[in-house]
């Protein structure tokens, strides 16, 4: 041993780089085999090389990154020696975040996760002749690492981590973010696989950050040790702390034997471990770093030693960190040991003490330290997106060739950085429940991948160029809400899977504006509809009564054969342009009425045909959801007894739907027309009305499966036609009865007040029989003609309050409407009562369902027809 000596390690050094150049390269491209676990990636550069004093195989990151630009450094010191991949560079001035996304190599451990060193280094070199200064971020993923501050344009920076990727992720991604303060750029990225058994090793592996890695007692900027000195590829930096007085030292005379690496995981280099420092004479070394790394709080630290020098007694010291005892070691001739710190805390920096026990004051030689590396625990608590909802936005973007900034790195975290169109979850981890990718140029077909990202509510593919069918697949996406496909060029039918899902209430589809896009029947085999010939009978008074029952079993009869018709689904509407709404309505012309979003028109087909032309107010944001909810169903909903939509518009702006014209208006507007010469309607119209409505709402409940809740039946959506038939209407509110459990949907408060079951109103679990409530107060007014809430002047009361106490005193002229003048059969009269109040318990479980209530309204309308034909009868026999 001999005394501090300044340049003996950078001998070792270049003697190091001698016998490298020696060896022969027998490297092949495409692969680094003398390095395994080697991933070298030189930004910017051209071609694939070897670098030979490194003995590195670096490739061009072409395919590694779809963004950016390569430069080359105009300085001409680069290109030599290890830091010829500071030659080129590559620069991003584009796009806030840009990511590599590196595929780790296939060798994992054993519990399937990687652990890598992880070295990012930025070269400016004035590439670009501006003599900048700039600042930008680095992240590992979807957290922060570091910030990269070039104040000096000069540096040379390295960004070191030792990461863990676990098996859940299948790719390493690091990431440059542009923070407004100068045009990111990087010079080279390199992974080295290391042991499991080097650094903390828990299951709970924390990512460290490299703050100093140094070689003790090497002040020869020259000789920095990496690989192949390092098996690792660890830089291993010049001492230039304050050692507190210590000297640095170099192992003296020839080559000792070689080292008993037999327990010794980190394998530091021996050209490091060959120089140390020590305090002569002194038996209490001091080392103190100044240290403040923003937004580092714990910090851990290897520290490494070596005997190399057989000393008749073991050199034997107590560690201590920041005052706290770590540790008493006893150095072994040859054998290198490394000790890590516990986690510990640090604002200012930290204190090494390395201490002679007094004991061992006689015999043992002085501490020494050999090496030293400082990490700081970085905080990777963000947790990226579902991977299987990255490989299918990977998959969409491939599949596309998305070239939009913003689809770097993560589609979802950091949430400032979500991909453009997409819209995340906030559970851990996030899934991508929206994808809008409305006017993205998308071109060819609907992309599988899109299917595999199985938590999706909303897709917008809507004013792309997309062709082919519409893939079956989407049907399978389990919470899919809403698909919009419009304005694209897509062939082929509506996929059954799909239609099903329109019909269950769980989709809203948009397929406006594809011309070549079928929507009508006639693509499939048409079904032989089954005509049935009711009979003509001769009608002989006897008989009146028995024929008038049998022509109710015919018509039930046809009623059921008919159902299984109208539950197949029939798109026979067709989009209609705002153009084509202004022309059929002569500019909104004639205001026929106004519902809850905003006024009906009434307008005129090309072939004379008069509709209705329901116009959504622009001011109505609510009203659109419900609004499209209605167009939706009734696209898929046909039955006589509802009313039918001939047409849509919905283009940015405008929404219309277009009916088919219900002549005489609502059912509440005849109940309570109050001037004398009105037509009031009669008992046997009420009675028509209210099997109309009943079957109506049977098909609803009994012919759609799975059964759909109206939800807001009311007088005022009951409407007729020309001919007095009545239909229900406004199905905004409709919702498909199975997804009333599923909690993507909100049930909040729907219907009206008067008709809302009391059992919903209270509990919130809404049912058919909801349904059956409303339309047991339907029957009601049909029956008094009084509305469902009775005002006057002070104070208003359910029609159920007004009525019960007369049905009590069995008063039935009281309780049907005056104006029908007592032309009504007591018999039938009572019937209805009895129907009405069988719907109209307040528990939920104790209503009929509603075919019950149709089949006891036609027995009625029977009795009522007998009595009538009776009547009939009995005048003619008087007269
Ligand atoms: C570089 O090597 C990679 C494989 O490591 C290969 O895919 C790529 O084509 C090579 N690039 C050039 C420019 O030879
Ligand atoms: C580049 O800028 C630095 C300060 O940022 C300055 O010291 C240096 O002289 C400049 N070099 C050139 C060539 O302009
Ligand atoms: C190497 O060191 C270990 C203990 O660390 C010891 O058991 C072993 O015998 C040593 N090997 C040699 C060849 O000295
Ligand atoms: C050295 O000193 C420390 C505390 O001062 C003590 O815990 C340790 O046992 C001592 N080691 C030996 C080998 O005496
Ligand atoms: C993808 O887009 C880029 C940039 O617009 C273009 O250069 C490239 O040729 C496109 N690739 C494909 C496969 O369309
Ligand atoms: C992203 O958001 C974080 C905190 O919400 C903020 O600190 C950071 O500056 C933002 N980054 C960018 C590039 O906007
Ligand atoms: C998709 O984005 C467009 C505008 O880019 C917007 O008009 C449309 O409403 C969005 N779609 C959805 C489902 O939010
Ligand atoms: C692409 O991303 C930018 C933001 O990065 C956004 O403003 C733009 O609307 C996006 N869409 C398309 C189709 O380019
Ligand atoms: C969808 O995901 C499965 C399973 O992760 C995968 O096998 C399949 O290739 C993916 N499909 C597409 C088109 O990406
Ligand atoms: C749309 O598709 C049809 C049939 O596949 C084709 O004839 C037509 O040219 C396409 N139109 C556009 C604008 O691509």
């Amino acid at each position: 041993m001999e005394g501090p000596r300044l340049s003996s390690s950078s001998l070792l050094f270049w003697l190091a780089v001698c016998m490298l150049s020696l060896a022969p390269n027998k490297l092949v491209l495409g692969l680094d085999p003398n390095n395994p676990g080697y991933i070298s990636i030189d930004c910017g550069a051209l071609n694939n090389y070897t670098n030979p004093d490194l003995q590195i195989y670096y490739e061009t990151d072409d395919g590694y990154i779809d963004s950016g630009e390569k430069k080359q450094v105009s300085s001409d010191d680069m290109g030599k020696g290890f830091r010829a991949s500071a030659k080129t560079l590559r620069e991003f001035p584009d796009g806030v975040r840009n990511c590599y996304t590196i595929p780790p190599t296939t060798t994992t451990s054993n519990k399937g996760s990687t652990k890598y060193l992880i070295r990012a280094s930025f070269y400016y070199g004035n590439y670009d002749n501006q003599n900048r200064t700039m600042k930008f971020d680095l992240y590992i993923g979807v957290n922060y690492w570091t910030t990269v501050d070039f104040s000096d344009p000069g540096s040379y920076i390295h960004k070191e981590i030792i990461h863990v990727v676990p098996p859940t992720e299948d790719a390493i991604q690091v990431c440059l973010v542009n923070t407004g303060n100068g045009t990111p750029l990087i010079s080279s990225l390199e992974l080295r696989q290391l042991a499991g058994t080097m650094y903390p090793s828990d299951d709970q592996f924390p990512t460290l950050a490299l703050h100093k890695r140094i070689n003790m007692g090497n002040t020869a900027y020259e000789s920095m040790f990496r690989h192949p000195s390092d098996l690792y590829d660890r830089l291993w930096d010049v001492d230039d702390t304050d050692d507190g007085g210590a000297q640095s030292w170099a192992w003296n005379g020839p080559s000792p034997p070689a080292l008993n690496r037999t327990n010794d995981a980190y394998k530091v280099p021996r050209g490091v471990l060959e120089t140390f420092i020590m305090m002569e004479n002194s038996y209490d070394l001091s080392l103190f770093w100044k240290a403040h790394v923003p937004r580092a709080s714990k910090w851990i630290s290897y520290l490494h030693f070596a005997e190399l020098e057989d000393v008749s007694s073991p050199r034997e010291f107590t560690i201590y960190c920041n005052d706290v005892f770590l540790k008493t070691i006893s150095l072994d001739y040859l054998v290198p040991i490394t000790v890590p710190t516990n986690q510990f805390t640090s604002d200012i920096g930290f204190k090494f003490k390395f201490v002679t026990n007094s004991s061992s004051y006689v015999s043992s030689p002085p501490p020494i330290v050999n090496a030293i590396e400082l990490y700081y625990l970085l905080d990777i608590s963000t947790i990226p997106t579902d991977l299987n909802d990255v490989n299918a936005m990977k998959g969409t973007k491939r599949a596309y060739n998305v070239t939009n900034k913003s689809w770097q790195g993560d589609p979802c975290v950091p949430t400032n950085f979500t991909w453009d169109g997409v819209k995340c979850s906030t559970e851990n981890p996030p899934r991508i429940t929206s994808l809008n990718l409305s006017s993205y140029g998308l071109k060819g077909k609907i992309a599988d991948a899109l299917a595999n990202l199985t938590a999706l509510i909303s897709l917008d593919l809507s004013s792309n160029q997309l062709t082919g069918p519409i893939p079956e697949l989407l049907a399978k996406l389990p919470n899919l809400n809403i698909l919009n496909l419009s304005g694209n060029n897509l062939t082929g039918p509506i996929p059954e899977s799909l239609q099903k899902k329109i019909i269950d209430g769980k989709l809203e589809l948009r397929v406006a504006d594809n011309p070549y896009l079928c929507l009508e029947d006639s693509c499939k085999p048409k079904k032989k509809r089954n005509s049935f010939v009711v009979p003509v009978i001769a009608v002989g008074s006897g008989l009146i009564v028995i024929l008038s029952i049998a022509l109710a079993i015919i018509w039930t009869l046809l009623m059921k054969k008919g159902k299984g018709q109208e539950g197949t689904i029939k798109l026979k509407n067709r989009p209609f342009t705002y153009n084509e709404v202004l022309k059929i309505t002569d500019h909104f012309k004639t205001v026929i009425g106004k519902g809850g979003f905003g006024m009906v028109c009434l307008g005129t087909l090309a072939n004379s045909t008069n509709v209705a032309v329901k116009m959504l107010s622009q001011t109505s944001k609510q009203g659109r959801k419900e609004f499209q909810a209605e167009a939706e169903l009734l696209m898929i909903v046909h039955h006589r007894n509802l009313v039918s939509l001939v047409g849509y518009c919905d283009d940015a702006k405008n929404m219309a739907l277009i009916y088919e014209l219900m002549e005489n208006g609502n059912l509440r507007q005849h109940l309570s027309d109050q001037s004398c010469n009105a037509q009031v309607l009669t008992w046997n119209e009420r009675l028509r009305i209210a099997i109309d409505a009943a079957q109506g709402l049977d098909y609803l409940h009994n012919g759609c499966k799975p059964p759909i809740i109206h939800r807001d039946l009311k007088t005022l959506n009951i409407l007729l036609n020309k001919s007095m038939q009545a239909k229900i209407a406004d199905f905004g509110l409709s919702k498909a009865f199975a997804a009333e459990n599923d909690s993507n949907i909100s049930t909040r408060p729907a219907g009206t007040p008067g008709y809302l079951d009391p059992e919903y109103q209270s509990s919130g679990s809404l049912n058919m029989k909801s349904d059956v409530y409303s339309f047991g107060v339907i029957l009601f007014e049909l029956i008094t003609g009084h509305p469902a809430m009775i005002r006057s002047a002070s104070c208003s009361i359910h029609i159920l309050q007004w009525v019960t106490p007369i049905i009590e005193r069995r008063d039935i002229h009281s309780i049907v409407d005056p104006r029908l003048a007592g032309k009504f059969s007591v018999n039938s009269a009572w019937k209805m009562v009895e129907i009405a109040m069988s719907c109209v318990p307040t528990t939920a479980v104790m209503r009929p369902d509603i075919s019950h209530v149709l089949a006891e309204l036609k027995e009625c309308w029977a009795i009522e027809m007998a009595s009538e034909r009776s009547q009939v009868i009995m005048m003619r026999q008087k007269t």
